[in-house]
């Protein structure tokens, strides 16, 4: 029955579709649904009554429990209003693990704080027999002269040449700010920010299913990381703009045989168990201290292509046509050598 769903995005009504996938049969679930904030949606009317919101996310949040391995990890993406609820819900189904706070400044609230953060609630579907892997991202640095932002203090002959361990706090991954990378979709998630959650709760192979896949990203990160994806979404369009995008990804997102996950060029996230396989790519001094003062550098350049938006042009004809942006400087590199996608991967 999964067969019919893998690696393919599914139009329709996610409630629906998520009976029709058997007990415990995906490795990772991913949710970001409608906020209920009159979201500006192709076909979605983003504005339901309280309780009929509420009634809703409690009847996908168990179908995604359900479909769900003993081994898997459920994930949740709101702002932290809803997140309550949902914990309300999933403390009775599952284990858990985090509430993860991904920094987003977002507009001033009017007699509130202002909102800083969106939550990514992080269940165990059993958490003794979850799948999980330490992650480590890159050390944060100040901008012009690149100088550790921590003071390690006497600790400094102890740092990992790469970074820390990822906490649950994520302040290194921005929302997509530029109209070039963005689809039209109202509220499209960075692809790195789903790569670092798949290399966390999957290995290669695994199925990922996100039951709100809008323009992909979910699906587009798990295919570059080499595991099976399962997406579905209501709206035609979105559905048709993913396989687009999908079509030209391929699983590319390793350093030598070592799955990573890039951002610009240099690699986000990484696993810790990784490590001993990945610094031969890296030029690290001999003097550890030397990692206060400037990043540790790949030896070899890596091009990974940003995906790009893709336009659509809509007609009352039955084909539309459809269009991809291309911008030369992103697709060749800035020294306008060729941007194979495979270029400069060791
Ligand atoms: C917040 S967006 C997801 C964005 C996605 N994470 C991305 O990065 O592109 C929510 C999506 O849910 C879809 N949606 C709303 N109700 C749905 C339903 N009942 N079943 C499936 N999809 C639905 C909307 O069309 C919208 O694309």
């Amino acid at each position: 029955m999964i067969e019919k769903f893998l690696n393919k995005i599914t139009q329709g009504d996610c409630l629906e579709l998520l009976k029709q996938i058997p007990d415990n049969s995906v490795d990772m679930t991913f949710a970001d649904p409608p906020f209920n904030l009159k979201k500006g949606y192709n076909s979605y009317k983003d504005s339901l009554k309280l309780q009929e919101y509420l009634d809703w996310c409690e009847a996908w949040i168990s179908e995604m429990v359900r479909i769900t391995k003993p081994t898997g990890s459920i994930f949740l993406h709101n702002i932290p209003k809803w997140l309550t609820y949902y914990a309300s819900f999933l403390n009775k189904r599952a284990d858990f693990k985090h509430w993860i706070s991904w920094d987003a400044p977002t507009a001033p609230m009017g007699k509130s704080l202002q909102p800083g953060h969106y939550g990514i609630l992080f269940y165990a579907k059993n958490a003794k027999q979850l799948k999980y892997h330490e992650i480590r991202h890159p050390h944060k640095r100040a901008r012009k002269t690149k100088i550790l932002a921590k003071d390690y203090g006497g600790k400094k002959s102890m740092l990992h040449p790469f970074g820390p361990l990822v906490s649950d706090v994520w302040t290194d991954i921005h929302r997509i700010k530029h109209n070039k990378f963005r689809d039209e979709h109202p509220c499209q998630l960075p692809i790195h920010l789903l790569e670092r959650i798949i290399l966390m709760s999957t290995d290669e192979n695994d199925i990922v299913l996100d039951p709100f896949n809008g323009t992909g990203t979910t699906a587009i990160a798990a295919k570059r990381l080499g595991r099976q994806y399962i997406g579905f979404d209501l709206d035609e369009e979105y559905v048709r703009i993913t396989q687009q995008k999908l079509e030209r990804e391929e699983p590319i997102s390793k350093l030598g045989n070592t799955w990573v996950s890039f951002y610009l060029d240099e690699v986000v996230t990484l696993r810790n168990n990784d490590w001993d396989s990945l610094k031969e790519f890296y030029y690290i001094p001999n003097n550890v201290e030397e990692i206060d003062n400037a990043p540790i550098v790949l030896k070899r350049k890596v091009h990974i292509q940003t995906p790009l938006k893709s336009i659509t042009y809509s007609s009352t004809c039955e084909h539309e046509y459809q269009a991809t942006l291309f911008d030369p400087k992103i697709e060749y590199g800035l020294n306008g050598t060729n941007g194979n996608k495979h270029k400069d991967l060791a």
